[in-house]
């Protein structure tokens, strides 16, 4: 996994010292998801440097369309221009800071125009109109262009970074885009076909941390245990993304299967979790955008080639994920929290096994050993 973790960057709780092996380490202490200043440092040292994922192509596939999203906590709109190149900025104006767009769609007008006082951006970004300022001493229009964002595409996905210095995302996620492309082929086609909010009372990796074990799935997904064998196919962890492979059952009555069917479920730094679940021809993409300390922006983006928008088996998949197994999480995941603010809880233990069998907490730790290393002695 490659994690340079150094000693002084392992902290202690009532458990003792969190080590960098989960077979012998006690979890990472309650503090790391309660404490509002741990908090302030992950904006600082995870969210505004992690390449994030923030979309689809699909979601702007002509001139003109754009969609505004939020990394880090700060507003960020994403536009195809007339070159037909995809660009994010912040969204946010150079005149007096009022902010650009909202929502999604596609602009009514040829460039971005601000609701303030009407300065029109071109969609590379360059200041186009800005009334009045021929009696405004030296002023340079080319030093207000909105502010780009580097962004990066995987399999149709797009992923941005706040860092001007970040690593490339090819080499922070090398081997990612060519596992998706691998197990999903037509993944860089799919067009979003629903796309779902929950605001979460749970700091972030709360919520991760759920999605990335399955020793839970028996007893609180009793309908998902229908579907999915135990035996997991496959793990594999790189530095910044792991995916595991599973084989289906014969499903249950309204979600039958053809046993054997591919079940695949991949989870990339800092809180990208995705799964194509058996059914349907589907990538289902949730992200848990941190809102304070103890809440996340929970977003689900269910994908599915265009044309299958209304495949009643993607109805199928998109109920037992949100009717079911989504909301049988969020409780989880809500009690958690309140949990790990308990006097009565500081640390538990990694349910492992050398065998990474399908119940393994590996990822949590994996994850866990990320946000240490990020936050290197800060903490
Ligand atoms: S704040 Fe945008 S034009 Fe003034
Ligand atoms: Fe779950």
């Amino acid at each position: 996994m490659n994690i340079k973790i150094k000693d002084s960057m392992l902290p202690s709780g009532e458990r003792g010292k969190v080590t960098a092996d989960p077979l012998n380490s006690p979890t990472l202490p309650s503090r790391y998801y309660t404490d509002e200043s741990i908090y302030r440092q992950e904006m600082t040292h995870i969210h505004r440097k992690a390449w994030t994922y923030i979309g689809h192509v699909g979601d702007v596939p002509e001139t003109g369309y754009y969609f505004t999203d939020t990394v880090g906590e700060q507003p960020i709109v994403v536009v195809r221009g007339g070159d037909d190149v995809v660009r994010c900025f912040y969204n946010v104006c150079p005149h007096r800071g009022h902010q650009l767009l909202e929502g999604a769609g596609k602009l009514k007008a040829k460039g971005i125009s601000c609701p303030y006082h009407a300065w029109m951006f071109h969609l590379d970004g360059r200041l186009g109109v800005a009334r009045l300022t021929e009696h405004v001493k030296d002023f340079d229009k080319s030093q207000f262009g909105l502010k780009e964002i580097r962004i990066a595409f995987a399999a149709g996905l797009i992923f941005a970074t706040l860092d001007p210095d970040a690593n490339d995302f090819a080499d922070e996620m090398e081997g990612f885009v060519e596992n998706i492309e691998h197990f999903l082929p037509a993944a860089k086609d799919f067009i979003v076909a629903e796309r779902l909010h929950y605001d979460i009372k749970a700091n972030w990796k709360t919520v991760v941390d759920n999605f990335s074990e399955a020793y839970h799935i028996p007893i609180c997904h009793p309908q998902l245990s229908k579907v999915l064998e135990q035996e997991m196919e496959e793990l594999k962890a790189e530095r910044r993304w792991t995916f595991n492979r599973f084989k289906s059952k014969e499903g249950f009555p309204g979600f039958e299967l053809t046993p054997g069917s591919p079940y695949y479920a991949w989870q990339a730094w800092p809180h990208f979790c995705a799964l194509s679940l058996p059914g349907s021809n589907n990538l289902i993409v949730l992200r848990m955008a941190p809102d304070g300390v103890g809440r996340c922006a929970e977003r689900v983006d269910i994908y599915t080639p265009k044309g299958e928008e209304d495949n009643p088996k993607l109805g199928a998949v998109r109920d037992l994920f949100m009717h079911m197994f989504n909301i049988e999480d969020i409780a989880i995941v809500e009690s958690v929290q309140r949990g790990l603010a308990s006097m009565g809880y500081d640390q538990g233990r990694y349910i492992c096994d050398k065998e990474d069998s399908w119940f393994t907490e590996y990822q949590l730790h994996w994850l866990h050993m990320q946000v240490l290393e990020a936050l290197g002695d800060a903490a």
